[in-house]
């Protein structure tokens, strides 16, 4: 088989692609077709059969014989712990924890906000839900309060599942008191909360509300899988979007399965009883597709990595976690390798270990520079395959498929679409572009099976971001071209999102932060280069006429409140003072040109701008920041 001959099936007969697929997944009732248009542009997959994802994550493998394989492996260089978990030992503990929601009342349909750090818990939380139907929304560890309250307003859970703390290289984070205070902060109240007690920082419970998981999972008595249609959905995902309020990706439960299933031979290259890793963090759709439900669908082992690419202990971390567990798929940012080649640029810790295992090492989050790819080329020795793909799809858009054939690789690309997308390169009229030329990059409807269906309670915000303004596609928000060989670059956001270390942020959502200090009266947050995280966030503060207030301290002031209400993983740290923004004459700011002023990057002064001469406040004030002076 070839990928030409696989894109060209998938084209000829999309519905008999999907439904031989389909024949992967065990089902309660199959379904009688794979696309269901009737809502178009809203499309459904598989919606009238009955399945249970829990059930083909787990239980089937069980069933089958496999009990006991280890499906979770837990490396956490961070408190200095190695564990395994098998499946037969998954099912179990993941039937118990189902069984102790149930007790207190959660049923399908129900909401269960999970908010963890990287332990296996987190992942029999997101099973246990899914065992249900329950509708898991996985908050990430590094977001304050504050978003953790927005997240529980929006989708207004029944219950809260987290762990007492988390352990960042040099501090604790407090996740029940986070917990409690989103609680506090948020209008809807959860009914309760299951606390994991960690021995590092065990937390008080609030009697009545708070219950301790190991006390609730001892009493249990095991649920079954309930289950649930097609288009269920399986879970809630919020990402960041150009406005401050994050929107809810949903994830229907049977294109999941049928899609992250595909995935893990076709692409990853992986069978049952392989070990596969994806060094992410279960808070983002990589940890969800790829830490917990895709390796497991497959009867792969995953591991839970709780430690960071460089300090714990060093930058050998990641090739001490393939030799002692024998990976042989790998999956990293490409902001993890530029820390370890920063702090080892030889690569020679490489040469401690022994990495034969490897068969290829996958990237993906943001874009994937040159020199971290060489670099990974010739210190691996082993295909490294750039992948593009977002929290909205679930899955690869495109990549280079190694388990169908290897394609060669272009640096630069994530190389080629996979089936199920039909991508285009549209100009600003929704017009097609001629191979080279950069555009929109849209994929004409329907997207795939695993793909969103919608965003949670807010079709008409789904339908505005994705589908309104090139009707007939969905807008990915990326812009990029084609080569003449069908290979697709990626080359920068067509809205206001950032990259930052491979987490995706809104600077709508910073603004809104900086906009409510006293002292600020307008700002503008843009994504400058970093060398390490790809992108930083920087901000431009007006302040109030007459506030006499140091400039030093408001810009402190609105580091730290971007650290309390959107939480460090903003890594918000860079503000300066000017007297006003670039703005067209009808009052849009410029920011695309204010961040190829701060990156040094030749710009044209807009046709558009209002008063051309504060481009060069800008620069100024950028200097008083370090950055060096730039011309036009
Ligand atoms: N819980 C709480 N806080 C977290 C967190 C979590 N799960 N993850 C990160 N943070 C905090 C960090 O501790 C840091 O806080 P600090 O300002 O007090 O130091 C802040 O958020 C920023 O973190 P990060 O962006 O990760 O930067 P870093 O300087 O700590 O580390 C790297 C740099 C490159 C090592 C790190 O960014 C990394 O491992 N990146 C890989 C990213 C990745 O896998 N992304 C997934 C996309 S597929
Ligand atoms: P997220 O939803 O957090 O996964 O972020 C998705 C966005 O990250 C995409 O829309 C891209 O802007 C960027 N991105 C992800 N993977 C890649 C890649 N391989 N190359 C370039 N950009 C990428």
């Amino acid at each position: 088989m070839t990928y030409a001959k696989t894109y060209a099936d998938w084209r000829t007969d999309p519905e008999k692609f999907w439904m031989q697929a389909a024949g992967q997944i065990d089902w309660i009732k199959a379904p009688s077709k794979a696309l269901f248009a009737g809502k178009a542009p809203i499309y459904e997959w598989y919606r009238d059969s009955l399945v249970n994802t829990c059930w083909n994550a787990v239980d089937r493998h069980v069933a089958a014989g496999h009990g006991a394989r280890t499906a979770i492996i837990h490396d956490s260089p961070i408190t200095q712990s190695l564990s395994k978990i098998t499946y037969g030992e998954l099912q179990s503990r993941v039937a118990k924890l189902a069984g102790a929601l149930r007790a207190r009342g959660i049923e399908k349909g129900d909401r269960v906000v999970i908010y963890m750090p990287m332990v296996p818990e987190a992942l029999v939380a997101m099973l246990a839900s899914a065992r249900l139907g329950a509708i898991h929304s996985v908050v990430f560890g590094g977001f304050a309060a504050h978003e953790l309250a927005v997240r529980i307003d929006d989708a207004t859970p029944k219950a809260i599942i987290a762990a007492s703390c988390g352990i960042e290289p040099g501090r604790t984070v407090h996740y029940k008191p986070l917990v409690d205070d989103a609680i506090a902060q948020a209008a809807h109240k959860p009914e309760f909360t299951v606390i994991f007690q960690r021995e590092q920082e065990p937390a008080s419970l609030v009697p009545g509300r708070d219950f301790d998981w190991a006390q609730e999972c001892a009493d249990a008595e095991p649920a079954d899988c309930v289950p649930v249609e097609g288009n269920h959905p399986a879970y809630i995902l919020y990402t960041s979007g150009t406005t401050g309020s994050p929107k809810g990706v949903v994830r229907a439960t049977a294109g999941h399965l049928v899609a992250l299933n595909w995935t893990m031979k076709n692409i990853y290259n992986v069978e049952a009883g392989d070990v596969f890793w994806a060094a992410s963090d279960v808070g983002w759709v990589v940890g969800h597709s790829y830490i917990c439900y895709a390796p497991l669908i497959a009867g792969c082992t995953t591991i839970v990595f709780e430690g960071k690419p460089i300090g714990t202990p060093d930058a050998g971390a990641f090739w001490r976690v393939i030799q002692d567990h024998k990976v042989r798929s790998f999956f990293t940012a490409p902001t993890a390798l530029r820390a370890i080649k920063r702090d080892d640029p030889k690569g020679s810790l490489i040469a401690d270990y022994d990495i034969s295992s490897l068969s290829a090492l996958y990237l993906a989050g943001e874009r994937a520079d040159p020199d971290t790819v060489v670099w990974a080329q010739d210190h691996l020795k082993v295909p490294v395959i750039d992948h593009w793909w977002q929290t909205e799809t679930g899955w690869a858009i495109a990549a280079n498929p190694a388990g169908i054939e290897l394609l060669p690789v272009k640096i630069g690309s994530p190389s080629v679409p996979m089936p199920g997308y039909d991508v285009r390169i549209l100009d600003e009229g929704g017009h097609e572009v001629t191979a080279g030329t950069l555009g929109a990059i849209a994929v004409k409807l329907p997207l795939p099976p695993g793909t969103l269906p919608t965003l949670w309670n807010a079709e008409a915000r789904f339908l505005r971001s994705y589908l309104d303004h090139f009707p007939g596609y969905y807008e990915t928000g990326d812009a990029g071209y084609v080569d003449e060989d069908g290979y697709l670059y990626i080359m920068a956001r067509t809205d206001d999102v950032i990259n930052v270390a491979g987490h995706r942020l809104s600077t709508g959502a910073i603004e809104e932060v900086l906009a409510a200090h006293p002292d600020v009266a307008e700002c503008a947050v843009i994504g400058v280069a970093d060398p390490l995280k790809g992108q930083t966030p920087l901000g431009f503060l007006c302040l109030n006429k007459g506030t006499e207030r140091s400039h030093t301290d408001v810009v402190k002031e609105c580091v730290m409140r971007v650290r309390d209400q959107i939480g460090p993983v903003a890594a918000f740290k860079l503000a300066c003072i000017v007297d006003r923004l670039p703005k067209t004459r009808s009052g849009k700011i410029l920011r695309a040109t204010m961040a190829k002023i701060a990156d040094g990057e030749p710009y044209k002064t807009p046709a558009t701008i209002d008063d051309p001469s504060v481009l060069d406040e800008i620069s100024a004030a950028l200097q008083t920041i370090g950055f060096p002076s730039r011309g036009k």
